[in-house]
């Protein structure tokens, strides 16, 4: 049976796709730290929801935590990671930029490791389609330039796309991004994979 592991997974996306997973028959391990970005009860009812369903385990851990990922990736044999964990919003990023670097990029780069140790050879991030920044062309493509950020959290999210591709292109850790577009008002997601 594949297992994946899903991180952010008491997240809105994470829930929806870790019970997926679940429903046609794939393991799941989640990681989340059940931050109070947003009410934490929400978080807490959904993982209530995913550890009533067979083959579902989650780990409260931090990105950040460097070693705690380590063993988590050591301890388990994941066929694919989803990596879904990420300090959003662009007007919060005006105020908290610091926790921008550490969960989406420091703690990206747990992740990066962590495929690349243990040989997952599949990577689904989410990206956001903030990165379009400055750019007025339309529609959005994945071809278009997105060099023109004008958010900490898009900066980050670009970087994100960086650092894959690097990983990629050194350990041929195939990925994939998809980029979401405001899902809860508008049901829009881009993808793009390398
Ligand atoms: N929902 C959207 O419209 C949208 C749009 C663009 C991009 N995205 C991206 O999609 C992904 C999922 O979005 P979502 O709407 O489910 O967000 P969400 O905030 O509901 O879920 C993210 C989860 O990650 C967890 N998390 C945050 N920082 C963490 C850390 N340092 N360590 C461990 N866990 C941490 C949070 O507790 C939360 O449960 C994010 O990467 C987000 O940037 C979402």
């Amino acid at each position: 049976m594949d297992h994946v592991l899903v991180t952010g997974a008491a997240g809105f996306i994470g829930f929806y796709l870790s019970k997926k997973l679940l429903d046609n028959g794939i393991s799941v391990t989640g990681i989340d730290n059940l931050n109070d970005y947003y009410e934490v009860s929400l978080k807490q009812a959904r993982l209530k929801q995913l550890l009533n369903i067979k083959n579902f385990s989650v780990i409260k851990t931090d990105l950040e935590n460097r070693d705690g990922i380590e063993n988590i990736f050591k301890e388990n044999d994941f066929d694919v990671v989803v990596h879904l964990a990420a300090q959003a919003g662009v007007r919060y990023s005006i105020e908290n930029p610091h926790i921008y670097v550490h969960t989406n990029l420091v703690g990206f780069l747990h992740i990066l490791e962590g495929c690349r140790n243990t040989g997952v050879k599949h990577l689904v991030f989410a990206s956001s389609s903030s990165v379009y920044g400055a750019n007025k062309k339309m529609p959005l493509s994945v071809r278009h330039n997105v060099d023109h950020p004008i958010s900490l959290y898009a900066a980050t999210k670009k970087a994100n796309e960086l650092m894959a591709h690097t990983y990629a292109a050194l350990y041929r850790i195939r990925h994939r991004f998809t980029f979401f577009h405001s899902i809860r008002s508008m049901g829009k997601a881009r993808h793009g994979s390398f």
